[in-house]
């Protein structure tokens, strides 16, 4: 099969870098380019550390485009310092990179990009969901154009993260996400209801840490702090591998058993605001608009994981 073209929409953070991580050492994806969004921070933090991250994993060429400060209709609340800390590297500090971001805006570049090469290139958003919601908004031909459409977000059958029903990509910006649960598109999502089924614990990314490369020298020291986080607000022994299992997900869509739903979010001033809502007995009548993953084959992830970034010099 020929490799994804993909568009990263991502908010680095811990397990944002990790994922890229992962698309660094695979073969299945290349990587066409990066753009960032608010969400475990600022977008100014996430296009820096964006920036920083593809230097280390060997991925310096790829540019990145900046998107949205804000979520479309509310306020950022600003919450993810707290799991990925303030500098969203789990306070590393780690030193900026040399280059800087691309002058276009992250929602124009994503549908420049995709217009340009009609059927081609795979969008993965592993953040909020407002650069493609703006997208959607200013060319809704891009839903025809995209090859495949796959975000890390929603918990479809299991509690939430942010709110008791609502997962935080989703949470950050609901009317963002519905507008991309809306689009007639082959979207499939990579929820909680897997990537809570994905557990890396110390020993594991001790194994991990035994490569001593760039890339697993930067995973040791910013996973203690996301670790910690786990341990003293959620009383876990081990993280989940939320972005990277939606990257895992491209690589090999058989590690994960799916069923096809229709998939809708709570907007609006709500409790339940952000959640996503499957209607399992088609109450609605509607057609199935999302490919949900519901199970995972862990062990083998995990093991993929460790085999690619951990068996690379990079
Ligand atoms: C999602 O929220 C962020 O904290 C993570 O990077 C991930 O994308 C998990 O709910
Ligand atoms: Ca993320």
């Amino acid at each position: 099969m020929e490799p994804h073209k993909l568009v990263l929409d991502t908010d680095p953070g811990v397990d944002d870098s990790m994922a890229i991580a992962l698309i660094a050492n695979s073969p299945e994806i290349t990587l066409h380019s990066v753009t960032t969004i608010f969400g475990n921070g600022p977008v100014s933090l996430s296009t820096e550390n964006a920036l920083r991250v593809l230097d280390i994993v060997g991925l310096s060429h790829v540019e990145v485009f900046e998107g949205a400060n804000k979520p479309l209709l509310r306020e950022f609340g600003g919450e993810g310092a707290r799991v990925h800390g303030s500098d969203g590297l789990g306070e590393t500090r780690m030193p900026p990179s040399p280059r800087s971001a691309e002058s276009d805006f992250a929602a124009i570049h994503i549908v420049n990009s995709i217009m340009a090469q009609p059927g081609e290139l795979t969008l993965a958003a592993i953040g909020p969901l407002t650069n493609l919601g703006l997208a959607l908004s200013i060319e809704p031909k891009i839903s025809e154009n995209v090859k495949e459409v796959v975000i890390m977000g929603g918990a479809v059958d299991v509690p939430g993260n942010a709110s008791p029903l609502a997962e935080a990509n989703i949470h950050n910006d609901p009317e963002a996400a519905s507008l991309v649960f809306g689009a007639d598109w082959p979207l499939t999502v990579v929820g909680l209801d897997v990537t809570t089924q994905v557990l890396m614990d110390a020993k594991y990314l001790a194994s991990l840490a035994k490569s001593q490369t760039p890339t697993t020298d930067m995973i040791a020291a910013i996973t203690p702090h996301y670790l910690d986080f786990h341990k003293k607000y959620r009383s876990e022994t081990t993280m989940p591998v939320h972005d990277s299992s939606a990257i895992a997900y491209l690589i090999d869509p058989d590690l994960f058993s799916t069923k096809k739903l229709y998939v809708d979010v709570i907007t609006g001033e709500h409790p339940c605001s952000g959640q996503t809502v499957a209607d399992w007995k088609n109450h609605w009548g509607k057609e199935a608009n999302t490919n949900v993953c519901l199970g995972v084959d862990a062990d083998k992830m995990l093991a993929m994981y460790i085999n690619r970034v951990g068996g690379s010099n990079k």
